[in-house]
């Protein structure tokens, strides 16, 4: 069966291609229109769909509209609240119907050739759901998802025995612990539906003197559900304007509520323990994209084993509502082995985008060890291997490298991408190594854990060890990635650190780079040393000699 999933409701437009049970392509909408986010996260903008992402799945596997089984789209308007007469009621949750509703003939018009009949329309929730459930490798787990909204829930606790979900519980609205992180988040002087890990960054400079007014207003109802009372922020801390200097009661916000996320969670995560018994859990739902409460579950909670889908926020629900639909069309299910879903170009593709440009560039006999020296020598490095990631982290595809002894790299990387100085940079190591230096969940390959950088090592890496002395690691297995483990090595090698800098390949606001172009735009518009684009080197010494 071909199925293509699609997420467009409220935010993240993404796509995914599922052939014969196989994850063959998936890919955000952000990536290909250069606008962060793909859309803003209102119900006017409910009608824009993943077009371009979709094209390319279609065109990556050799299809034509004509030829899809399904298309599998991440939202159910039949379960949401009816449009009434007044489609501006309730802040345009009526439009937001509307317009779902008729997606099967938007989909039409931009894929033409589409039998509208053939789209199907999947639960929010049960998409985030399959999303981690049938892409994880276990057979069977208990399965968490958390999240802003999804037509009338927040919530979704069940259990997953070969593929089959069994919904054990469902926090309806308005109760949601995503909203509550989002208009903390927003009340920050952050972007809602965005930023939220910013707050996360934030709580660790912060102490939950909150925590009391979090509990009472934030509480679990013993039967796998939670309510959370309605909050007056400005009571809390002052309402921080975007730009604006954050003080300690803005941190103290941000600890409090992370704080609460992560006991309600862990309440949550034994609940669910109880009814099922399993020794793994899968997650997906936005929620699940904070990486401390993750490891905080991991380590306080019941379950041996937490595996988090990489695109846990609503673009994974492209991915989830595909696999739902090919296993209901009858297709046995494969896991997913890796985030790389996205684009990729040829050897001989990508010096053609060199030439074109007029960029000298060289051919190391290994790029491993040319590039592990311009770290070594404290160089940045613009790192553009294989296809481009699904989901918001950079694993080693479109990443920025740099040297981990040199405190000062935080601060020029975080220059780089225009951002705030409290955010972290996380550290790359190799699957065999990490143990030696971080403590957590391991292994940890799509960097969904937060981790203790052991004392002896904290002053050694200085550049990844945020200020609570954790850093959000992420491991590289050398038969999976190859070229990042030689790298890896060839960088020990020289500095006697096993762990090298990886942060996103992007500037200021827009989204991670994908194609050649943005590369190179980002390469020319960034205090970026050195590029590898696929096997070949740029050095920016070099353009300056041309
Ligand atoms: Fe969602």
């Amino acid at each position: 069966m071909r199925v293509l999933g699609v997420n467009a409701v409220f935010h993240d437009p993404a796509a995914s291609l599922v052939v014969d049970g196989q994850v063959v392509a998936a890919a955000e909408e952000e990536r290909f229109t250069r606008r962060k986010h793909g859309k803003p996260p209102v119900p006017f903008a409910t009608w824009e769909l993943p077009e371009r992402a979709a094209a390319w799945c279609l065109a990556h596997a050799g299809l034509v509209p004509e030829e899809l089984d399904a298309v599998a789209y991440s939202y159910d308007p039949a379960l949401a609240p009816a449009a009434g007469p007044d489609v501006t009621a309730d802040a345009w949750e009526g439009l937001r119907t509307l317009y779902a509703e008729r997606a099967p003939r938007f989909l039409h018009t931009v894929m033409p050739g589409l039998d509208p009949a053939c789209v199907r329309f999947v639960p929010h929730h049960i998409a985030h759901a399959a999303s981690a459930h049938l892409a994880a490798p276990y057979l069977r787990s208990s399965v968490l998802v958390l999240d802003g909204r999804g037509e009338r829930a927040s919530h979704l606790a069940g259990r997953s025995v070969d593929g089959d979900l069994e919904v054990l519980a469902a926090q309806q609205l308005p109760h949601s612990l995503g909203l509550l992180y989002e208009e903390v988040t927003d009340h920050l002087g952050f972007r809602r539906s965005s930023d939220e890990y910013k707050v996360m960054a934030l709580a660790a400079y912060g102490t939950p003197s909150w925590l009391p007014k979090l509990r009472e207003a934030v509480r679990t109802t013993g039967d796998g559900g939670f309510t959370v009372a309605p909050i007056d922020l400005d009571t809390l801390a002052k309402r921080r304007r975007e730009g604006e200097r954050w003080t300690g009661e803005h941190a103290d916000l941000a600890a409090s509520v992370q704080t609460r996320l992560q006991e309600v969670l862990l309440e949550l995560a034994a609940w669910l323990h109880t009814q099922t018994g399993d020794r793994a859990l899968t997650m997906a739902g936005g929620v699940a994209l904070n990486c401390v409460a993750n490891s905080y579950l991991a380590e306080q909670g019941p379950f041996e084993r937490i595996w988090v889908q990489p695109a846990a926020g609503d673009a994974g629900t492209a991915l989830g509502a595909a696999l739902h639909v090919a296993q209901a069309l009858g297709d046995r299910v494969a896991p997913m082995s890796t985030a790389a879903l996205g684009r990729g170009w040829t050897d001989d593709e990508l010096a053609a985008w060199l030439t074109t440009a007029k960029v000298p560039y060289e051919r190391p006999a290994d790029l491993a060890e040319a590039v592990a020296e311009v770290i070594a020598a404290h160089g940045v490095v613009a790192w553009f291997q294989g296809r481009s990631e699904y989901g918001p982290r950079a694993l080693g595809h479109r990443s920025l490298l740099a040297n981990a002894g040199r405190a000062e790299n935080l601060e020029r990387l975080n220059d780089v991408k225009g951002r705030e100085q409290f955010r972290p940079v996380a550290p790359m190591v190799l699957g065999e190594r990490a143990a030696a230096v971080f403590d957590g969940p391991l292994p940890s390959p799509y960097m969904l854990f937060t981790h203790r950088v052991r004392p002896a090592w904290r002053q050694r890496i200085p550049a990844v060890v945020h200020v609570d002395g954790s850093a959000r690691v992420q491991t590289v297995e050398r038969a999976d990635e190859p070229l990042l483990a030689r790298l890896l090595e060839a960088v020990e090698r020289r500095t006697g650190l096993p762990v090298v800098v990886n942060t996103s390949l992007n500037t200021a606001g827009r989204p991670m780079v994908d194609d050649p172009r943005d590369a190179l735009e980002c390469f020319g518009a960034a205090p970026v040393d050195a590029l590898a684009l696929g096997p070949l080197l740029v050095r920016r010494a070099a353009l300056f000699r041309q």
